[in-house]
């Protein structure tokens, strides 16, 4: 789907695979997480504006470049957005960060919303959403639409792992909206878990079970 960019790094690659291993540890889990993120960042930025400056080195002045245009926010969706935040921080330390808490329902897979606070000029700013998994696409969306609904005009979706289902229902709902993934996965089980997946991203980062 043209919607989709995969990252096929080879340091994304490997990071991923013990990500995937179930022996890996949370402490572990969480590095790789944000390693990864870190990687991410570089091509989620590639098409950033710049503009032209005037410096001056030890040797002459001259021209060069810095980034112009629009400011970004990164949004994590609660929980297990929150792991990528550092890693895309160390790469756009200036960006402002947002939060949106969504579960997705047991039962329905429907996400329920208990959580929002966004920067103030959020409409004014590129936003990166964050969510290692994309499953059925359900948070993801509801977490793109809320952010349509407050002014938000160009946001990309950043996710580790992606289900070809997640990609549709977003490429349907939200065709404005790019995703990029380190993996793009083959199909979901009965309960909307990612086939192969890695497990619950929430519980693998915080212990929880
Ligand atoms: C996970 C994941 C996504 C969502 C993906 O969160 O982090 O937000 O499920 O599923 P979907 O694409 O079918 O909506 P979860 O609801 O388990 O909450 P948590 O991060 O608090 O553990
Ligand atoms: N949420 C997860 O954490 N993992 C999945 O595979 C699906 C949804």
């Amino acid at each position: 789907m043209d919607n989709v960019t995969v990252f096929d790094h080879p340091m994304i690659t490997h990071k991923l695979t013990h990500l995937r291993d179930k022996n890996t540890g949370s402490k572990q889990f969480r590095d790789l997480v944000s390693e990864i993120s870190m990687l991410m960042a570089y091509e989620v930025t590639r098409d950033l504006k710049l503009e032209e400056v005037e410096i001056e080195t030890p040797m002459e002045k001259t021209k060069s470049k810095v980034l112009a245009g629009k400011k970004i926010a990164i949004i994590p969706i609660l929980r297990a957005g929150l792991g990528m935040v550092d890693g895309m921080l160390n790469i756009l330390p200036a960006a402002k960060v947002g939060h949106i808490g969504l579960y997705r329902d047991p039962e329905t897979l429907e996400p329920v919303e208990y959580y929002c606070k966004l920067p103030s000029d959020i409409a004014d700013r590129d936003i990166l959403v964050l969510d290692p998994m994309l499953a059925t696409g359900g948070s993801a969306s509801a977490a793109i639409q809320y952010l349509k609904n407050k002014g938000a005009k160009t946001i990309k979706l950043v996710n580790i792992i992606a289900a070809p289902e997640g990609v549709k229902l977003i490429h349907d709902a939200h065709p404005d909206v790019p995703i990029f993934v380190a993996g793009l996965d083959e199909k979901l089980n009965n309960h909307g878990y990612i086939l192969p997946g890695l497990g619950d991203a929430g519980d693998r980062l915080f212990g929880t079970k």
